[in-house]
């Protein structure tokens, strides 16, 4: 039977099969190509999204607004501050009223609950644009950048994440790299490792593709010969600045280097989520800085901006995967 995702939300990868999510990738392969071609594909022309955001964004908002208007759709932003959604107006409500108006809304914010609750009551396909448990439309763009690298040939090829393992981005890619037979390392202190179940989730669901899930403090034991060296923030939107002084002394050791990257394998790219903290020219990179005398964070500048490094075309993948999931669950 061909794949079909009509209608449906996407909020977490957990909830799409092996076959659905090779599928959104090869849509997002197509619309690229589309792209680059010139090729017009207003497919969705008359359908309008909104765009829900508790956090702030620059790729996921700019991927979903560019995504919908190639596609012909109109786009409404709300900000962080100017819906009345939270503070005047329930979730269920605003679900109840943002689906009279819209084919599909996107949600940034906090609990996955909230996420899950705006689906269940909006009768239009709910788009998660990153929760405090997951990000999964980042996914897609982070294995597209990878089969693009590795000749779309990903399956037995070794994908570690260093750093907050236990953080939004890491507990998707183990999901995603397990469904895909893609083997995944979280590397970093016992302290940032994903909750036990979701390890146990996601090492059964990498045993019936042919892969493996595991968790390690070493590094060596992480990276030698590994195929994909992933980086995050050490702290995420949301979690309170009394974290940063603890994460910088249990993650500083889990930086990405030019010594890490030497141990992969000679193939290997680097990957990041973006925004990255590689130097001070942020304010919070400025800061931390000068608190607590750390000048590249999770990655080292120069592997940032090595050739291995490919986080600008994982950043534009962002769009052609989101394009991806809004004409599949929208068509
Ligand atoms: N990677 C990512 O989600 O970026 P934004 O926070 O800019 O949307
Ligand atoms: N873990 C990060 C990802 C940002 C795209 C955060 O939630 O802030």
């Amino acid at each position: 039977m061909p794949t079909s995702l009509s209608g449906r939300h996407f909020l977490r990868l957990l909830d799409f099969s092996t076959e659905e999510i090779e599928y959104l990738l090869k849509l997002a392969k197509n619309f690229k190509d589309m792209k680059r071609a010139g090729v017009p594909h207003r497919y969705l022309e008359g359908k309008n999204i909104v765009l829900l955001f508790q956090k702030t964004s620059t790729r996921t908002r700019c991927a979903f607004e560019v995504g919908a208007m190639d596609l012909g759709m109109g786009v409404t932003y709300l900000d962080p501050g100017s819906s009345q959604m939270g503070k005047k107006e329930s979730i269920e409500d605003t679900a109840r009223v943002l689906g009279r108006f819209y084919d599909g809304i996107e949600f940034r914010g906090f609990a996955q609950t909230d996420v899950e609750e705006l689906a269940n009551n909006a009768g239009v396909p709910v788009w998660n644009g990153l929760t405090t448990e997951w990000h999964p439309t980042q996914m897609l763009a982070d294995i597209l950048t990878m089969q693009e690298n590795f000749n779309y040939d990903i399956k037995g090829k070794t994908f570690v994440f260093m750093g907050d393992a236990a953080n939004n981005v890491a507990r998707s890619l183990m999901v995603v790299c397990s469904k895909l037979g893609v083997n995944f390392v979280a590397c970093g202190p016992k302290e940032n490792m994903p909750d036990a179940e979701l390890i146990e989730t996601c090492q059964a669901i990498a045993a019936e593709n042919g892969s493996t899930v595991k968790t390690t403090e070493s590094i060596d034991e992480a990276v030698t010969g590994a195929h994909v060296i992933y980086a995050d923030v050490w702290v995420s939107m949301g979690e309170p600045d009394e974290v940063w002084a603890e994460r910088i002394r249990l993650l500083e050791p889990y930086r990405v280097t030019e010594a890490v990257m030497a141990k992969a394998d000679p193939s290997a790219i680097f990957l990041h989520c973006l925004p990255s903290f590689h130097d001070t020219n942020t304010t919070i990179g400025a800061d931390i800085a000068e608190r607590f005398g750390v000048t590249e964070m999770e990655v080292e500048d120069t592997v940032f901006e090595s050739k291995q490094s490919k986080v600008f075309d994982e950043a534009e993948n962002r769009m052609h995967t989101i394009k991806a999931v809004m004409y599949a669950t929208l068509s």
